[in-house]
């Protein structure tokens, strides 16, 4: 049995995996970012069998994780380690790939901000950043429905916020990666991906 299943998760597995396919094609070592149940790295992994894939948590989920990968991972799934975002040290293996599913609302500005800069560390040149998740453009919804996420994710956590694209995109920018693609997905959900230049 999943620990944490997600059934968003199963409902965003196969578009996600979709565009996957195209970027993530020529064997990558993939760090993902708030592994959560695990679905997502199962999933990708086993169908795109040449991935190497790093699954991460906070120290808090990390156990159910392990026991979810331990029963339903392949093994181009790597054994889950601990990652907070803030941590000074992550892990760094060539990585020329990072994932990040619905993360980005659920943790503080500050933390976000925390990512790029890790990610910008430890990516390889040429590597590609890979987010998942509901985003704001020039301050505006891309729905109703996820104005009313905001409001209840900001009401639940006030440092919780879906977050604007265009600061998304500077603090990757500051980083060194550059947008190649911004793709409209289902549930006003959206897939950015960038590139490292340098
Ligand atoms: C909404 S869940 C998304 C989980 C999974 N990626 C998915 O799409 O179902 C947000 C995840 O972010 C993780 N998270 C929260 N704070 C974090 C931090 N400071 N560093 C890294 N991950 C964090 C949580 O543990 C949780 O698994």
């Amino acid at each position: 049995m999943i620990v944490n299943f997600s059934e968003a998760c199963e409902r965003n597995k196969e578009p996600i995996l979709k565009i996957l396919r195209q970027h993530l094609n020529n064997g990558q070592n993939v760090l993902e970012i708030g592994s959560g149940s695990g679905q997502h790295a199962v999933h990708f992994a086993t169908k795109i069998p040449t991935l190497s894939w790093q699954p991460t948590e906070i120290s808090e989920n990390l156990q159910s994780l392990q026991s979810n990968l331990e029963q339903y991972a392949g093994s181009n799934v790597k054994h889950p380690v601990e990652l907070n975002v803030c941590d000074e040290l992550w892990p760094d293996c060539g990585f020329n790939a990072v994932y990040t599913a619905n993360t980005l609302h659920i943790i503080s500005e500050l933390l976000v901000e925390y990512l790029f800069r890790g990610v910008g560390k430890i990516l390889e040149k040429e590597g590609m950043l890979i987010v998942y998740g509901p985003f704001r453009y020039q301050g505006e919804y891309t729905s109703e429905s996820n104005a009313r996420f905001d409001q209840w994710l900001q009401k639940r956590d006030p440092l919780s916020a879906i977050r604007s694209f265009e600061y998304v995109n500077k603090l990757a920018s500051d980083q060194g990666l550059k947008l190649v693609q911004d793709i409209l997905m289902p549930a006003n959900n959206q897939m950015l991906i960038w590139r490292k230049t340098i």
